[in-house]
Formats: structure tokens, sequence, C-alpha cells
């Protein structure tokens, strides 16, 4: 079978589903992000760019070296790209408009490098980004507020997973793809073309040590996964944690499962640990694509109206069937 290249996919997208050449454009800029990330990650202490930056993020966290160079990479492509009015990343304080003197259609919002932690010891990490329409209607330079639309309203998303193989996930709402790059050619290659989620589980991925923080709904879902086939569940489950949501989505995306993070009292002023507007929004809209669901405990992450660029949100998505039953739980408390 002759295996598509993401330029095809594209070209088919315009012609099938009328997808916008400019979506398209900028879809293809954020993947060559993705070539020239992944080859950064590659090299690793060849290039020197492992360890820290010596500076913090918006939210008081440490940036590493490839978290500042990775958000350097992807704010100059996609400004660039003559498409994109504004962006937004979970690096930068505010959002940056582009130069223009006439009306841009997209903005786009990212997490340049997901899973920071996992950087110095080589294991998998990733790019995520969400593509929103400009809601003003003229050129002028959108700002913070303008982002602050609900995950419904995303156009595209996906991830690029830097992992033993480079792969980006993509959807246009149209179910999920999956690219595999080809590092001879520097070419993604399509090679699952209707990703699904199984809508039952036996895995989960959740980081335990924060257990006595939980909340009541959450302690109950997760001793009853624990008891196995002696508990109510009357099987067992297993568990795993990359500590990269890219890396736990993809997992899922290929072999099924639930992922949790939820809210928790360490720091009450934080509803949860993840950016809705970098993490959990587009990987929700992956999971629902592919057939799971994502919700913040009690709603939709989907429907969730933003009120602060860098807000924070619970997330538990994945197989249909594990999300809905955590979410009742939150729900009759
Ligand atoms: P980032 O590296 O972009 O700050 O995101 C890390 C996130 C997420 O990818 C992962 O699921 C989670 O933090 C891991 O958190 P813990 O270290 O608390 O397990
Ligand atoms: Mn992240
Ligand atoms: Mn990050």
């Amino acid at each position: 079978m002759q295996q598509k290249t993401l330029a095809e996919v594209l070209q088919n997208e315009a012609a099938a589903n009328g997808l916008d050449d400019k979506l398209a454009k900028l879809i293809e800029a954020v993947a060559a992000c993705g070539v020239e990330i992944s080859s950064e990650v590659a090299c690793g202490a060849l290039l020197g760019v492992l360890g820290l930056a010596g500076s913090e993020n918006v939210q008081g966290e440490e940036q590493k070296k490839l978290d500042v160079i990775s958000n350097e990479i992807v704010t100059k492509a996609v400004l660039a790209t003559g498409v994109v009015a504004a962006c937004a990343s979970e690096e930068m304080d505010h959002c940056v408009a582009a130069q223009s003197s006439e009306r841009l259609p997209y903005l786009i919002c990212y997490d340049p490098l997901d899973g920071s932690s996992n950087i110095d010891i080589n294991v998998s990490i990733g790019t995520i980004f969400s593509v929103l329409p400009n809601p003003r209607e003229d050129a002028s330079a959108p700002t913070d507020v303008d982002f602050l639309q609900p995950g419904d309203r995303q156009l595209a998303a996906g991830y690029i997973m830097y992992g033993p193989q480079t792969q980006m996930a993509l959807t246009f709402g149209r179910g999920v793809m999956l690219f595999t790059l080809d590092p001879r050619t520097k070419t993604y290659v399509l090679t699952n073309d209707n990703v699904k989620v199984a809508e039952q589980a036996k895995e989960f991925a959740i980081n335990c040590s924060n257990m006595r923080h939980w909340e009541p709904p959450v302690q109950r879902y997760i001793k009853e996964l624990l008891a196995g086939a002696e508990g109510v569940r009357g099987k067992d489950f297993n568990m795993r944690w990359v500590a990269a949501m890219v890396a736990e989505v993809h997992r899922i995306l290929c072999r099924g499962g639930i992922f949790m993070y939820p809210r928790d009292n360490r720091d009450p002023s934080k509803p949860g640990k993840l950016r809705l507007m970098y993490e959990a929004n587009p990987m929700s809209w992956l999971m629902e694509q592919a057939g799971g669901r994502a919700t913040n405990g009690h709603v939709r992450i989907l429907s969730i109206q933003p009120e602060k660029l860098h807000q924070r949100v619970a997330v538990f998505l994945g197989a249909r069937e594990e999300v809905e039953l955590v979410t009742s739980y939150h729900n009759a408390a």
C-alpha cells in the first residue's frame, strides 16, 4: 500500500472536505517545527541543549533550555506563516501578535515542550498545539482575551511526540490521523488514518504520590481500581505514569486506558496542574475525535469557557466508560 505524506493528506483534506489552504499552511509549519525540535532532542548533550535555562516561566516553573529553544522555534515559525494573527504559549506571559496590516484568520496556542522533567533522562516528550479562529473582524492586534474561547471552537489540534519515533497526531474534527516522521527524508507519513480508543480500559495513569491530597471521588475511584478482581470492579487494572501528558495520551490512543490529573488539596487556588489552553483542550479534542471522553470531573473540558490564558484545569480523559464512571462519582458527591 502506498503511504500518504502529510502534504498529500492536506491536499486530500482540501479537495474532499474544504480544508482552508491557510490552515494547511499553518499545520505544515508546525510539523516542520517538530522536525527541527526532534533533531535538537535527538542530539541532546551533543548540542548542549540539556539542563536548565536559569529562568522561570509566568507560572513560576523552572524553564529547561529545551523549553526555551522549542518556544522560540514554534513562535518564530507560526508568526512567519502570514496566517496567524497571534500566538500564545505556556512559556510566555502574554500572547504575541503578528505585525500585519491585514486581518489574519488564526490564533494558535501551544505547549512547546511537554514533559520537561523527561528531557535530561532521554524519555518521551512532545509539542502540543491548538488552532482557534481569530475573533477580530479587522486587522487590529489580538490580545489575551481573544484566546478565551472554549475548546469546542478549535479548528485543528494535535501533538508531536519525540519518542523512539517522532509521531504527530492531528485532528480537524473528522477523526484522528497519526503520522510517523521518516528521519531519512524528514517527511511525515500517515501510519494510522483513523485512530480509535476502546470504550473500556484495563490501564490507568495518575501520579499516586499525590493520593493523600485527592478529593473523595478520586480516592474512591482509584481505590476501586486498585482492589482489582477482588473489588467491586471485578477485574485487575494495570498502571503507567510517564510524567509527560503527550506520552500518556499517545499510549491511550494506541492501546487504550484512562489518564487523570485531578485537582487536589495542595493549593486550593489551582484547579489542577495541567493548562486548559495548551494541554487539556487539544488533548480532549483528540480523545473525543478518537471516540473517547474528556472531563474535568464534572463537565466536558471542551465546553469550559476559559477565564484566563494560563488557566489550569483538572483532567480525566480516555476510555469512554472509565471517564463517565469517575465523572459520575464527582457529580454524585
Ligand atoms: P510541562 O513539562 O509542559 O510543564 O508539563 C508537564 C505536565 C504533564 O505533561 C504531565 O502529565 C505532568 O506535568 C506530570 O506532573 P507530575 O510531575 O506532577 O507527575
Ligand atoms: Mn505540558
Ligand atoms: Mn511545557
